[in-house]
C-alpha cells in the first residue's frame, strides 16, 4: 500500500468504533418496536438465536477480509477472493449511500428533539404542543433539511479527521458516555412500576405467537442491527492490526450490541408498562413510540425524568453518530483507496452526494407530495420508506449472502483457519463450528429471508 491509510491505535479503539457502527437507531428505534409488534419474548429469542447462528459467524467473516487485505470494502472483496468479487463491495458501498441518505434523517429528529427536552426540562414540559406538533414537524421541509444537514455535518467532521484521529476519538467519548446514560435510565426504568411486567413480557417467549415471518423479521434486524452485509465491519476490520483475534473482537462488538438492544427495549417497555391504558394507546407507526409516546412520559412519569429526558436523546444521538460515521467512511474509503482521492475530497464530496439524497428524504415526511405519497411498493409510502424498504429487505441481505457464499465456499480453508485463529482464538472459538455456520446455515437462513421477501413478506 502506497499511502498511509491510518489504522486503531488499539483494540479497545477498534471495538468501540465498531460497536459504535454497531449500536444505532437500529437498537433504539428499531428493535423495541418490532419487539412490540411480534409478542416479546418469542421474538427477542429468535432474535438471539439468528444473532449466536447468523450474525456472529459473518461479523467474523467481514472482520477477516478486512484485516487480512487491508482494504476497504471494494478492494478488499477484489484481492481477498477475486476480481469478480468487487461488484459485491460496489453494492455495499452504495447500500451505505443509501441508508446514510435516510438514517440521518431520523437522526436529526433525535438532534431536535434533544434541544427540545433541554427546553422541557428547564421551562417545563409542553405536552400539548408535542402531541399536536410531531405531523408538523416533521412536514416542515426546511427545518427537516437543516436537521439532516447539520448531522451530516457533524459525520463529514469526524471522518474528514481519519481513523484514529477522528472516528476512533468520537468513539472513545460517544460510546462510554452512551454506555453511562443506558445504565442510569436501566435503573430508573427498573425503579418503576412497569418493570416486572416488561421483564416478563420480554423474557418469557409465548410460543404460540411463533411464526416463520417473525423468525425472519428477526434475521433481518440482525443484519441491519450488526452493521452487517454492506462492509462496513470489512471497511473497519481493515483498520486493525493483525495481532488483534478477530473471534474476540467480533465476539465482543455482538455482545454489546445485543446488550443495548435488550436494555432499550426493557427501558421503553417498563416506562410504557407503568402508565395505565399506554399499551393499548401505541398505535402502528415505528416513529411513534420514540418520539411521540416517551417525551410526554418521561416527564410525567420516569422517576429523575427531567435529567433523563435530555440525556436520553443525546444517547439516540450518540448512537446515531458513531453509526453513519461508519456508512460514510464505507462510502469515503472506497474512494480513497480505489480511487487515490485523498481524505479531505473523498469525505466532503461523499458527504455532500449523501446530503442530496438525504434532502429528499428529508422532503418525503409530507414537505414535498411528489416525494411523499407515492407507493410503489405495497404499504409503503413516500421516498423514506421506499429507501428503507430497498436497503433493509434487499440490499443488506443480498450484499450478506454474497458474502457468506465468498468466505464459506471461494476462500480456502486453510486461509480462514488461519486467519482465525492468530493470534490464537478465545477458547469458546471453534473453527469446524464457525465454516458449518458460514458454508451451510448463515447462507440458507439469508436465502430464506430473499425468498421470503419475493414472496412479499417485509423486513424494514
Ligand atoms: N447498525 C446500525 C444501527 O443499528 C445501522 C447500520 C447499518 C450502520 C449498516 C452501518 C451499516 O443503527
Amino acid at each position: 500500500m502506497l499511502h498511509d491509510r491510518g489504522h486503531w491505535s488499539s483494540r479497545l479503539g477498534f471495538v468501540l468504533a465498531a460497536a459504535g457502527s454497531a449500536i444505532g437507531l437500529g437498537n433504539l428505534w428499531k428493535f423495541p418496536y418490532i419487539t412490540w409488534d411480534n409478542g416479546g419474548g418469542v421474538f427477542v429469542l429468535m432474535y438471539l438465536v439468528c444473532i449466536a447462528a447468523v450474525g456472529l459467524p459473518i461479523m467474523m467473516a467481514e472482520i477477516l477480509v478486512g484485516r487480512s487485505t487491508q482494504r476497504s470494502v471494494v478492494g478488499a472483496l477484489k484481492e481477498a477472493v477475486g476480481p469478480a468479487w468487487g461488484w459485491v463491495g460496489g453494492l455495499g458501498v452504495l447500500t451505505g449511500f443509501v441508508i446514510l441518505g435516510y438514517y440521518t434523517v431520523i437522526a436529526g429528529w433525535a438532534l431536535r428533539y434533544f434541544f427540545d427536552c433541554l427546553r422541557w426540562s428547564v421551562q417545563g414540559f409542553d405536552g400539548a404542543a408535542l402531541n399536536t406538533n410531531f405531523g408538523v414537524f416533521v412536514s416542515d421541509g426546511s427545518q427537516q433539511v437543516m436537521l439532516a444537514a447539520l448531522f451530516m455535518l457533524l459525520t463529514v467532521v469526524v471522518v474528514l479527521r481519519g481513523i484514529s484521529g477522528g472516528i476512533e476519538r468520537a468513539a472513545r467519548i460517544l460510546m462510554p458516555t452512551l454506555f453511562v446514560i443506558l445504565v442510569l435510565m436501566l435503573i430508573s426504568a427498573l425503579s418503576m412500576e412497569g418493570a416486572q411486567e416488561a421483564l416478563a413480557f420480554m423474557f418469557t417467549p409465548d410460543f404460540s405467537q411463533f411464526h416463520a415471518g417473525s423468525a425472519l423479521e428477526a434475521l433481518g434486524q440482525a443484519f441491519f442491527s450488526l452493521s452487517l452485509g454492506m462492509g462496513a465491519m470489512i471497511t473497519y476490520g481493515s483498520y486493525l492490526s493483525k495481532e488483534e483475534s478477530v473471534p474476540k473482537s467480533a465476539g465482543i462488538v455482538v455482545l454489546l450490541d445485543t446488550l443495548i438492544a435488550i436494555s432499550a427495549a426493557v427501558i421503553m417497555f417498563a416506562v410504557i408498562f407503568s402508565v395505565p391504558g399506554m399499551k393499548e394507546a401505541i398505535t402502528g407507526s415505528t416513529a411513534g413510540m420514540l418520539f411521540i409516546t416517551l417525551p410526554s412520559l418521561f416527564y410525567n412519569e420516569v422517576p429523575f425524568g427531567v435529567l433523563l429526558a435530555p440525556l436520553f436523546y443525546l444517547l439516540v444521538c450518540f448512537a446515531a453518530l458513531t453509526s453513519t460515521i461508519s456508512l460514510l467512511e464505507v462510502v469515503a474509503s472506497y474512494f480513497i483507496d480505489e480511487r487515490r482521492w485523498s481524505r479531505t475530497r473523498a469525505t466532503i464530496t461523499c458527504g455532500f452526494g449523501v446530503f442530496v439524497l438525504s434532502l429528499l428524504c428529508a422532503l418525503s415526511f409530507g414537505a414535498w407530495d411528489p416525494l411523499s405519497s407515492f407507493t410503489w411498493v405495497e404499504g409503503k409510502n413516500g421516498l423514506f420508506s421506499h429507501l428503507d424498504y430497498l436497503a433493509a429487505n434487499w440490499f443488506l441481505t443480498l450484499g450478506g449472502l454474497l458474502i457468506t457464499i465468498a468466505v464459506g465456499w471461494v476462500l480456502s480453508r486453510s486461509f480462514t483457519e488461519t486467519e482465525l485463529t492468530t493470534p490464537p482464538a478465545p477458547g469458546w472459538f471453534s473453527y469446524p463450528a464457525w465454516l458449518f455456520f458460514i458454508r451451510f446455515l448463515a447462507p440458507l437462513a439469508v436465502a430464506a429471508i430473499i425468498v421470503a421477501v419475493i414472496l412479499g413478506a417485509d423486513f424494514s
